[in-house]
């Protein structure tokens, strides 16, 4: 079995408030981008990774890439699913057949191996494909449209969808074209599956691998990384 990494890495990040966005801002001397790429790129199993940069991306160059990285380059689109999208079709123009393609955010730094590890083996005999997800801990409130609770959501059945997101190359590639052709609001690999009617995998992954989005949560990536040792 082959697997790729797709990462896209398109977004402005406006949520940051900081001019740039969140996967070039610095962890450890380090962007978030680059632990993100070492993280997927140094687990044996990976053979190669594909990330969506913007058009008009002006960091990424000077990004210090190791030359003999199996890197492929795809241009970012309007939304994340267009990203992804993008990344996909430029792999499959590489001939590579029908790998197994794990889909991380940029945004992701704190990858464990464990996860990855955990995530392939969960789905080596899966006709579909999965996601790695938490449980959700919190009560959960639905809102009313003047912010009062409406409801308590039973917890039980619900989890916090997060990345790698595991499918087929070719697959993915179909349900992200029609999802996006029908106007879904596609947030993850996984809605556009569901979209085609499969029901992805959920597989229990560490609550570390959190996405930046937050000014706030970049001390806590970098608390996550020092307890993690790399
Ligand atoms: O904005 P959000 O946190 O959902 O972004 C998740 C990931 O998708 C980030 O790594 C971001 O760079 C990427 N993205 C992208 N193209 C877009 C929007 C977001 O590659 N148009």
């Amino acid at each position: 079995e082959q697997f790729w990494a797709i990462v896209p890495a398109a977004g402005t990040g406006s949520r940051m408030q900081t001019d740039k966005p969140k996967q070039y801002l610095l962890l450890q001397q380090q962007t978030v981008l680059m632990h993100t790429l070492n993280r997927l790129l140094s687990h044996p199993q990976i053979s190669g990774l594909v990330i969506a940069i913007a058009k008009d991306d002006p960091w990424w160059s000077s990004l210090e890439i190791p030359a003999d990285w199996p890197l492929l380059i795809a241009e970012g689109g309007q939304q994340r699913s267009d990203s992804v999208l993008n990344a996909l079709d430029r792999l499959a123009d590489e001939q590579v057949g029908d790998p197994w393609v794990l889909v991380h955010d940029a945004a992701r730094p704190c990858l464990r191996h464990a996860d990855i590890d955990h995530m392939i083996h969960s789905l080596a005999t899966d006709e579909v494909g999965g996601i790695l997800a938490m449980p959700i801990t919190d009560t959960v409130k639905r809102a009313t449209m003047d912010g009062r609770v409406a409801e308590t959501v039973p917890r039980e059945a619900l989890w916090r969808a997060a990345t790698p997101q595991m499918f087929r190359l070719q697959q993915l590639r179909q349900a992200l074209s029609q999802a996006i052709a029908a106007g879904i609001n596609v947030t993850d690999e996984a809605s556009a599956m569901e979209y085609l009617g499969y029901q992805p995998k959920l597989i229990a992954g560490h609550a570390d691998n959190i996405k930046i989005t937050l000014p706030q949560d970049l001390p806590l990536a970098e608390l996550f990384l020092q307890q993690q040792g790399g």
